[in-house]
């Protein structure tokens, strides 16, 4: 079959790769209908994390069954699903706890719980960005969605972006009437921004630079506020009497930089610390992690300087990881279903397999319009 493979800083490319198959009695093998690209992506296509070359990328999947092992009592060849970006057991003391994004059985990686598909450090497992993937403890981890092709563009963000924007808002202890600040215009802080809405915030602010991105976070009925014009924190502060905000979102990640591009890891969080009013919250989302490659020394990137003090002083609490997509999914999904969400309000691109190196390019240099990328790997 054919599959979208990492070959090394900024290079990644469609080639033949090993079939997709039941392994064990619990698996599943799905046909690919939707797969995403994502900002998590570009921190492996830009050589910034320990991914190896060879590795099959795609973690936001959606398709068909196809086949499916002996054990797998609940799904069946022909149902619709979504596949959550972890991979979760579903019986180990995390999973139990609802907290499927840290499964201490699915990583063999030394040190790490949390297993996905095609992602640096979590597991041998292939991603999706292929024509079909293989699907460890299917019953488990597969989402049923109505069958046919309704709702294809909005049930594709079920597998990472909306649930990890929802996960979020959630983490900063959100409650309704809440003023937000969300960090990030990407797809993750959109569905933030979205999910905040949703949930009742009073006000949500979307921080970013990129013009396209902001003017999406406007048409959902957020507050726009550009970087690269001003300090953001000023303009929070004059927009809100001097208050600022009572929750925010960081869904920017390590990579984070200045208006003009260089980075500084601790920039949102500061920002945050700042803004969020005493004893209020905030929710990392952004990817942060323990070594990069793309540093003098890799080991660097585990020690960020933040504004901790501060945060303290404050009284502040923070949440932080990768999102447990299954906790939220089937509401999600149902909320879609109602017409109270739509997610597809950020896709920009709809493109086959073979087309994917020339817009991972295009998305990670954020080239005006590319927002989202969906990719049709059996259209
Ligand atoms: N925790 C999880 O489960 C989870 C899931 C998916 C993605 N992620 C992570 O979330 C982050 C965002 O993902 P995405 O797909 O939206 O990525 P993206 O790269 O498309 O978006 C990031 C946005 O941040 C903006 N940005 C950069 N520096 C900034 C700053 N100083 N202030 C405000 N905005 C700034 C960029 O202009 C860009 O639009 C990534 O780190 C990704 O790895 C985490
Ligand atoms: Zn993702
Ligand atoms: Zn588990």
């Amino acid at each position: 079959m054919k599959g979208l493979v990492y070959r090394g800083a900024k290079k990644v490319a469609v080639e033949e790769v090993p079939d997709a198959k039941i392994e064990g009695p619990l698996d599943a093998v799905i046909r690919l209908t939707t797969t995403n690209i994502c900002g998590s992506d570009l921190h492996m296509y830009e050589g910034r994390t320990a991914v190896e070359q060879g590795t099959v990328l795609g973690h936001e999947n959606m398709g068909v069954v196809e086949e499916v092992g002996p054990g797998v009592t609940q799904v069946k060849p022909g149902d619709r699903v979504s596949v959550p970006f972890n991979i979760a057991c579903g019986t180990c003391r995390n999973c139990q706890s609802g907290w499927w994004s840290f499964c201490t059985r699915t990583n063999p990686t030394e040190g790490m719980d949390g297993a996905a598909y095609g992602y640096a450090n979590m597991g041998p497992y292939a991603g999706g960005q292929a024509e079909y993937l293989r699907v460890p403890f299917a019953d488990v981890n597969l989402l049923h969605l109505p069958a046919g092709r309704e709702f294809e563009n909005d049930f594709t963000m079920l597998s990472d972006i909306f649930p990890t924007g929802w996960h979020g808002v959630e983490l900063s202890g959100f409650q309704p009437g809440d003023r937000v600040a969300v960090f990030g215009g990407g797809p993750v802080g959109l569905m933030a921004a979205h999910s905040a809405l949703i949930r009742g915030a009073s006000e949500v602010f979307v921080v970013d630079q990129v013009t396209d991105r902001l003017k999406l976070a406007e048409k959902i009925g957020a507050t726009l506020i550009d970087f690269s014009a001003g300090d953001p924190d000023e303009q929070i502060f004059e927009r809100t009497g001097g208050k600022g905000c009572d929750r925010g979102v960081e869904a920017v990640g390590f990579q984070a930089h200045d208006a003009g591009g260089d980075e500084h890891p601790e920039l949102t969080l500061d920002h945050l610390v700042n803004i969020v009013r005493s004893t209020g919250g905030i929710g990392v989302v952004g990817v942060y992690v323990p070594e990069d490659p793309g540093l003098d020394r890799p080991e660097k990137a585990d020690r960020v300087g933040w504004q901790y003090g501060t945060f303290f002083s404050k009284g502040q609490s923070m949440g932080t990881g990768q999102a447990p997509v299954k906790r939220y999914n089937r509401q999600l999904r149902d909320l879609i279903i109602a017409g109270k969400a739509t997610p597809s309000f950020i896709v920009s691109h709809e493109i086959g397999l073979d087309e994917a190196p020339d817009a991972y390019d295009k998305f990670d240099k954020r080239v005006d319009g590319y927002t989202k990328v969906l990719l049709k790997p059996n259209a």
